[in-house]
């Protein structure tokens, strides 16, 4: 429909109709008006495929590799698969809006939500989240570019102040939105922080200046939920939608400011004819175009395995014997140790409002061992706990005390203690954000455990809340579960408090039995339920692990972090690998040179180990098929043909940005541009793995490059280059800008495009790269208008950041 026609039906409706659609109904929809046509929209987060509008194991959806993972394929075509296999979900969910991409900046290696933005660099994070964009709404269903802008920490987030300078702003953190804009996203976030003394839902520079007016967005600015405090203010500045509902701060207040001349009713239309035209595009507005026929297809999950798979970064790959030790041929093994808390409990996802349910999570136990086939030995050792909380329980153990069958029955009571509704549930992690039967004050769980082993047995309950836990015969206990202070309001999803209890058990059941309070006011409970069985001390699993790794042809170390460390909410602390992951790593490589570590994590973790083992797999959180994916890039059956997009320090200490805890409540940006590889070559410090660094199975040399400048100003370049290994091979060739002259503060070197090519062995590729114009272009602050300084700029064909290999030079005019 055409704003013609939009305008119309907002000509239909009352002050009250448009202002009650500017607020969410619920956590996770908008109002519908049948009068109009308009259907209820159906919101979900996130980057890691479409939640729905429940947080429930019985309404799974695809776990996707973290978008650091489809960063670094720096492969568009790849990240547009992925954002259209996401679309195509959201379709089969009834969502037309959805809460990604996440395009804010690794600015600190310590930033919480590093796992869930694509890079450290804005050229590399722009082409990827356009084209993740172009995928999700290539479905008819709508991308949210978040958080817009300055939301690279996660300490207070709710209320710091970014203090970014006007050039920092649009040459770095901007690059992103504007290309999302362009790409055409039909949503943006705004985020929780202040840029430069204004909260961001208030930010009437950033929002209807730069957003709307310069860059030309004609979609929805939707609020971070519960982002919005006031209701003139941000309703002036160019906020549209207010997220969640049905309280906030519009509402009434809203048109009553109407009614008061302080805000004109323009500016609600202009708000409900935004929304409307999502509507419209998304098709839930009746007459328009028909979506094209999208839907999940079969082989969803394979896709999900390839995408994984590519995405994985060969960090270290040294000749063990006479070969590198990786691609592994399962014919040349007979024993395998897989060692490693990942190994079994694969970090599929990071934590917080991106979490999704997935069907299954395969781990890397198990698909290695059906890679490696029944003639392999395959001995597994977990070596190290890394788990904060204790195990949740499983459908495996637990059955539901009316039916017998498998699962956890869940009561909702009343006051009275009545029951409301009942469902059995095979988890015993429980998120209900809304959506609980009227009139519930209390939420029972109620199974039976099974208990193989005699001794002393853990259970606890985690969350907020109070609770009565009763276990067997044991006396009911109250427990209350406060939140820690200065905790971010997520701390009950993200990081919950656990209480423990220990019993004394004989082999048989015992029933366990939780209650949990709820406020009828706000019908929000977030809580787990854990057991932990007697087991090995730390040391003899320490110990078994070594021992298996002595008598391994090969040991294979599946390390990481876990989604308690990389989550929304709160940033890390530091770098380090969780519990002893670091001694299990040296100590295996020691008992073993034939060793293989694998990472899982989202963001860099330190690895003093990394020179004392002869091959290191980056593989990131790969979503729900990563065991199939780390099996398959071991085994080189796909080439982890990954890059870094992201700096990895040997220590944190040498990143050129550590700090993420406001200062007085300000964040100040001093370092400008010179963050990531920027900030480390400016420094001269030598990272342990460089960005854009990443082997894949082949080696390449660079033969020549030509440059030539447009008409318009682009600069088209034209690298050649030949696989010189033995095996065919995908490379990704980077063209970064040489430092520009000295009385400019300039960066020593920054991407501005690259390219990929796949080749044969001893094939010669040329990879065809063009620079838009306006990436050489710098901000000019007096004149407010981008500018190209006449002159010659060096250019340079890398394998990475600090693996230059040609360099060229281009003549430009100017502008
Ligand atoms: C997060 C957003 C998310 C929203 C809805 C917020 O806490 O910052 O990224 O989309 O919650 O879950």
């Amino acid at each position: 429909m055409d704003d013609k026609a939009l305008a119309v039906l907002l000509g239909r409706l009352t002050l009250e109709q448009k202002v009650a659609l500017l607020t969410g109904e619920d956590f996770w929809s908008l109002r519908a008006v049948p009068e109009i046509g308009l259907r209820k929209i159906l919101v979900s987060d996130g980057p890691a495929g479409v939640r729905g509008t429940t947080w429930d194991e019985r309404d799974p959806s695809l776990l996707f590799p973290n978008p650091t993972a489809l960063a670094a394929t720096w492969d568009p075509g790849q990240v547009r698969r992925a954002g259209a296999l996401m679309g195509a979900q959201a379709r089969d969910k009834g969502v037309a809006w959805h809460l990604a991409p996440n395009v804010n900046l690794h600015r600190s290696p310590l930033g919480g939500r590093h796992f869930e933005c694509y890079s450290e660099d804005p050229v590399l994070t722009a082409v990827v989240a356009a084209a993740f964009v172009d995928g999700v709404q290539s479905a008819g269903v709508a991308s949210t570019a978040k958080h817009y802008i300055g939301n690279e920490s996660e300490t207070d987030r709710m209320t710091y102040d970014a203090e970014i300078d006007a050039e920092t702003l649009r040459e770095v953190y901007l690059v992103p939105f504007d290309a999302v804009v362009r790409a055409g996203a039909w949503s943006v976030m705004a985020a929780y922080n202040s840029v430069d003394g204004v909260t961001m839902t208030e930010n009437e520079p950033l929002i209807t200046g730069i957003l709307k007016d310069t860059l030309g967005f004609d979609g929805v600015a939707v609020s971070d939920w519960f982002a919005t405090r006031s209701a003139a203010a941000s309703a002036n500045a160019g906020l549209d939608v207010v997220m969640p509902g049905p309280q906030g701060p519009w509402g009434e207040a809203l048109a009553a400011a109407v009614g008061k001349g302080e805000v004109a009713e323009t500016v609600i239309d202009d708000k409900v004819l935004r929304l409307l035209r999502l509507a419209d595009r998304t098709g839930f507005l009746d007459g328009a175009d028909p979506l094209p026929p999208v839907t999940t297809p079969d082989d969803a999950a394979a896709q999900l395995r390839d995408i994984a798979a590519r995405a994985m970064v060969v960090l270290r790959n040294e000749n063990a014997g006479e070969e590198p030790l990786l691609p592994l041929n399962p014919h040349s093994v007979s024993r395998v140790a897989i060692i490693g808390p990942n190994a079994e409990r694969l970090t599929a996802q990071g934590g917080g409002s991106a979490h999704v349910n997935p069907p299954h999570i395969i781990s890397p136990l198990t698909a290695l061992t059906e890679a490696l086939g029944p003639m392999v030995t395959v001995e597994h050792a977990e070596g190290v706990v890394t788990q904060r909380l204790l195990p949740l329980l499983t459908p495996r153990t637990a059955t539901d005390p009316d039916t017998g069958h498998a699962g956890l029955r869940v009561d909702f009571i009343d006051p009275a203690g009545d029951v409301l509704g009942s469902e059995v549930r095979q988890t015993s992690r429980f998120v209900f954000l809304g959506g609980l039967p009227a009139g519930t004050a209390g939420i029972r769980v109620r199974t039976d455990v099974a208990v193989a082993d005699p001794g002393n047995h853990q259970f606890s309950v985690s969350g907020l809340g109070s609770f009565r836990l009763v276990i067997g015969d044991n006396a009911p206990m109250k427990i209350t579960l406060s939140p820690t202070e200065g905790a971010d309001p997520t701390e009950g999803l993200v990081k919950p408090p656990e209480h423990r209890v220990e019993v004394e058990l004989d082999p048989g059941t015992v029933r366990i039995e939780a209650v949990v309070q709820v406020d009828e006011n706000l019908p929000v409970a977030m809580f787990g339920l854990h057991h932990g069985a007697p087991g090995p001390e730390a040391d003899e699993l320490f110990e078994a692990a070594v021992a298996a790794a002595r008598a391994a042809d090969v040991a294979i170390v599946i390390v990481g972090t876990t989604d308690e460390v990389e989550s929304e909410g709160f940033d890390r602390t530091d770098l380090k690998l969780p519990g002893r992951q670091d001694d299990l790593v040296a100590a295996v490589a020691q008992a073993n040179p034939r060793t293989i570590v694998v990472v899982n994590a989202g963001a860099p973790v330190e690895m003093p180990w990394r020179a004392l083992t002869p091959a290191v797999l980056w593989a990131w959180f790969p979503g729900q098929e990563g065991g199939y994916a780390i099996a398959d890039a071991l085994t080189g059956a796909v080439e982890p043909g990954g890059r870094l997009p992201t700096t990895f320090p040997k220590t944190a200490a040498d990143a050129p940005v550590l700090a993420t805890r406001p200062v007085d409540g300000k964040i100040v940006y001093a370092e400008g541009s010179m963050f990531g590889y920027r900030g480390y070559a400016k420094a001269d410090i030598v990272p342990a793995f460089p960005f854009g660094h990443g082997l894949g199975y082949t080696t390449w040399e660079y033969e020549d490059i030509t440059a030539a400048v447009t008409a318009a100003g682009d600069v088209e370049l034209a690298v050649r280059v030949r696989n010189t290994g033995a095996r065919i091979g995908r490379e990704v060739v980077q063209i970064y800008l040489a430092g520009e002259d000295a009385d400019q503060a300039c960066d020593p070197r920054r991407l501005v495009a690259f390219g990929s090519t796949l080749a044969a062995p001893n094939e010669i590729a040329t990879v065809p790269i063009t620079i838009p114009v306006r990436v050489l272009a710098r901000w000019d602050r007096e004149l407010g208008v981008w500018r190209v300084r006449a002159g010659v700029r060096e250019l340079i064909a890398a394998r990475s950041a600090w693996d230059e290999r040609l360099r060229t030079r281009v003549e430009m005019t100017g502008s």
